[in-house]
């Protein structure tokens, strides 16, 4: 007692014996090259993976997620041609517009990480309309929007320092991600293994998974095969 220091920051995310996943977040990867070994359009890609967001949102019931996170669309995606930008615009837009009566039902909580305040107006309006109408949901679906994990870092360590305090746990305080449970899993399809910029700063103490399916191909049955292999690992926290 009292020469032991007090637990780290890591270990405040859980303890030896953690139970299932709380907060899974995907890196959605692998729609072009989908199209491409089907001699489809990109735009085909992403449509398919849309339909894959669905499924895994629909099907993701009695897994015992909290949260699910999906990287949909990065700061850096605008470096893609003006036709595919405005595809993957397009598509959030049919995409809230369908889907929001079934997250209404199901009871999903629309979340959305990012500076998605920047995107055209018209989404910036879908959007709000989407959170509110959603905001008493259960279970959270968090979509990351104009999202890069350095700026978020950026922007939540200036706001820490205008309330004068810049500590690990005053900037944790100010991410996007501050109501959400600590990150548990991270996955990456279609057999990238690095992070792009994705929740970094929460990254620090999640398992990662890489997998090669290609998104549009990833099933519910894959997130359910994550999870096992999440539950057989031991998290250390960087203790022993
Ligand atoms: C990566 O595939 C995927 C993206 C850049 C966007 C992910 C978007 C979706 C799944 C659709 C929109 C999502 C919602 C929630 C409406 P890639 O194009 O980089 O594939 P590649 O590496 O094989 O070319």
């Amino acid at each position: 007692m009292g020469d032991k220091p007090a637990p780290s920051d890591g270990r405040k995310h859980g303890a030896a014996s953690d139970p299932g996943a709380r907060h899974v977040a995907i890196i959605m990867d692998g729609n072009g090259r989908w199209a491409k070994k089907r001699a489809l359009p990109r735009s085909i890609g992403h449509q398919r993976g849309v339909e894959a967001v669905r499924r895994l949102v629909r099907g993701i019931d009695g897994m015992g997620l909290e949260c699910l996170t999906l990287y949909a669309f990065s700061s850096e995606n605008w470096k893609r041609s003006d036709d595919e930008v405005d595809d993957l615009m397009n598509l959030m837009r049919k995409f809230i517009k369908s889907d929001l009566p079934e997250f209404i039902t199901n009871d999903v909580k629309l979340k959305i990480i990012g500076d998605w305040q920047s995107l055209a107006p018209d989404i910036v309006a879908m959007l709000e309309d989407a959170l509110a109408q959603t905001a008493n949901g259960k279970n959270t679906l968090a979509v990351a929007l104009n999202y890069g994990g350095q700026h978020e870092i950026a922007r939540a360590a200036a706001k820490a320092a205008a309330l004068g305090e810049i500590t690990a746990d005053a900037i944790e305080a100010q991410l996007d991600t501050n109501d959400l449970p600590p990150l548990d899993l991270l996955i990456r399809t279609s057999g990238e293994v690095r992070l792009s910029n994705f929740l970094l700063w929460q990254a620090a103490y999640a398992e990662m998974l890489f997998v090669d399916t290609l998104w549009p191909d990833f099933k519910p049955e894959h997130l359910q095969q994550a999870l096992d292999n999440f539950a057989r690992r031991e998290r250390r926290y960087g203790g022993r």
